[in-house]
């Protein structure tokens, strides 16, 4: 299965009843392994988690650290990129020129590579002096 048609199948189980914005994210391992995750919202606002954020933690559960392709998806007027905790999130297990494809249900498509949506990114050599 395609990673969009993936992302696009875990979209529906999303649980934003009070964004009404469902997500989807799929993203695969070097492997081919493919993980999916969809956003999980919470009546405490701040406790929802985000759809790649799923998909990352079901990619660890499942024994993989690797990622080499993600694939987002919304019913947004335009290609839904990841807020930006999720670029660091992802930035956690794909290196710089993995590509990220940001797309809506109506077909919409826009590729950047993780070094394009997170620059300057926060990494463990920042921590060398501790
Ligand atoms: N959301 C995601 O799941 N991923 C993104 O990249 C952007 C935002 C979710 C979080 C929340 O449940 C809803 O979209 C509205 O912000």
């Amino acid at each position: 299965m395609s990673l969009r048609q993936a992302a696009k199948d875990v979209r529906e189980r999303a649980y934003a009843p009070y964004s009404c914005f469902k997500v989807g994210a799929a993203l695969r391992t070097p492997s081919g392994m493919v993980h999916v995750g969809c956003n999980v919202e919470n009546v405490a606002f701040p406790e929802g988690t985000c759809a790649e954020a799923g998909a990352i933690a079901a990619m660890v559960a499942a024994g993989d650290t690797t990622i080499a392709e993600v694939f987002v998806i919304a019913d947004s007027p335009a290609p839904v990129p990841p807020c930006g905790g999720c670029r660091q999130k992802i930035a956690e297990f794909a290196g710089p020129d993995v590509k990220v494809t940001m797309a809506t249900v109506d077909g919409q498509e826009k590729v950047m590579t993780v070094a394009e949506l997170l620059p300057g990114l926060f990494t463990a050599a920042h921590m060398a002096k501790t």
